[in-house]
């Protein structure tokens, strides 16, 4: 058993470090060597849809899907409140306007239900962001895209391999964008990707990533807009590449996580867990818990200060989009009443999540958990 536990970290066990080594000894570090292309190929293979364009971070990659998917100034987009702030900033990058919907009080995911009313003559798309790894409710989702004639653009940052019926994220959507931070299920240290079916969406995404040189003749220096740097380097797609070839691995791993604390913790009560979307397959990426203090006997600071004196990470929850002060500034309507999703903050946290968890690891912070329960009781 290690004496710490951290809240997550990289599993790198594949042919990583061979293909790095190979990225440097023949000295392609740039954008403009071979992993790039075959990481690209490689995820959209995975995901089973025509493109994928990698760039360096999953923010980016959310920007430069929105740019793809023609969204400016004066638009408006869905978003679910309950996400991570990239999802709402890259909306602002745009200079369109991130509108919010609480969180559905059992997947977490967006709650559908309330999507309609958020929508206004100025709306142009919805953002499903799959929390933890959760699939979103896309037929209900499609439905009123449909219906008001909206995108949907698909933050798939933490849903790397999740299925919405028998579909992946990647193609559940117009366009979709993922992140490869290190703590994800795939990584590639920093990293991100966009993938699309729509072969005008693929020449976008690859036109406004690399400063909007002309697609056909990349080396003359005329550029007909504004574009931005947002390549990912061959080393780090080396690292992709391999991930790519684990990839059923890492997210059976993070599965079998989640089930273990499901087994270990199934009758404590008081302890809550993210209910997964049905007709879907939830990767997982973080095992969050929501906690009810009445029930469980000990407030979540108190579980996180015993669990930290025993070695064990924890990290809390996001902050509803309502809520920063950098999105009202910007001009967001953060007024109305997001519940759940501030429940969600108030009570909830990640346990240690990391594909190499052993069993004995998560029993024992289960051990732990339900410990700091009876201490207060
Ligand atoms: C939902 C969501 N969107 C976007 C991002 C941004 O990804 P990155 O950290 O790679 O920029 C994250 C990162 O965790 C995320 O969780």
């Amino acid at each position: 058993m290690r004496d710490f536990i951290p809240v997550c970290e990289p599993l790198l066990e594949g042919n990583e470090l061979k293909y790095v080594t190979d990225a440097v000894t023949t000295g392609w570090i740039s954008s403009s060597g071979k992993y790039v292309t075959e990481f690209e190929n490689a995820f959209a293979a995975y995901c089973g849809a025509k493109y994928a364009v990698a760039v360096c971070n999953g923010t980016v990659a959310l920007h430069l899907m929105l740019v793809a998917a023609g969204i400016g100034n004066g638009d408006e987009i869905i978003i679910p409140s309950f996400t991570m702030a990239a999802s709402a900033f890259a909306v602002c990058y745009t200079g369109a306007k991130p509108v919010f919907v609480d969180a559905d009080k059992d997947t977490w995911n967006i709650d559908v239900s309330k999507i309609e009313e958020k929508i206004t003559g100025k709306t142009k798309a919805i953002m499903p962001v799959h929390i933890f790894g959760n699939p979103c409710n896309l037929k209900e989702i499609r439905r009123i895209a449909q219906k008001h004639d909206l995108l949907i653009l698909d933050d798939s940052a933490e849903a790397h391999g999740a299925e919405y019926e028998g579909v992946k994220t990647g193609l559940l959507a117009d366009i979709t964008s993922f992140s490869f931070f290190a703590n994800k299920n795939l990584t590639t240290g920093e990293g991100g990707m966009v993938v699309t079916d729509r072969k005008d969406y693929y020449d976008r995404l690859r036109y406004f990533k690399n400063v909007c040189f002309p697609l056909d003749s990349p080396r003359v220096y005329e550029h007909a807009d504004i574009g931005f740097n947002y390549r990912m380097s061959n080393i780090h797609a080396a690292i992709g590449l391999a991930q790519v070839e684990r990839a059923d691995d890492y997210r059976d791993m993070r599965i079998r996580n989640n089930k273990l604390y499901k087994k270990y913790l199934s009758n404590t009560s008081g302890i809550i867990f993210q209910k997964d979307e049905p007709n879907s397959l939830n990767v997982n990426w973080m095992n969050a818990v929501l906690i009810d203090p009445n029930k469980f006997g000990s407030s979540k600071e108190g579980i996180i200060a015993h669990l930290k004196s025993n070695g064990i990470e924890t990290r809390l929850l996001f902050t509803g989009m309502h809520k920063q002060e950098s999105l009202n500034k910007y001009g967001c309507d953060c007024s109305g009443s997001y519940p759940v999703c501030e429940n969600l903050t108030a009570n909830g946290f990640y346990l240690p999540s990391g594909s190499n968890l052993c069993e004995d690891e998560i029993r024992f912070i289960c051990e732990k958990l339900i410990e700091a329960g009876a201490r207060h009781l």
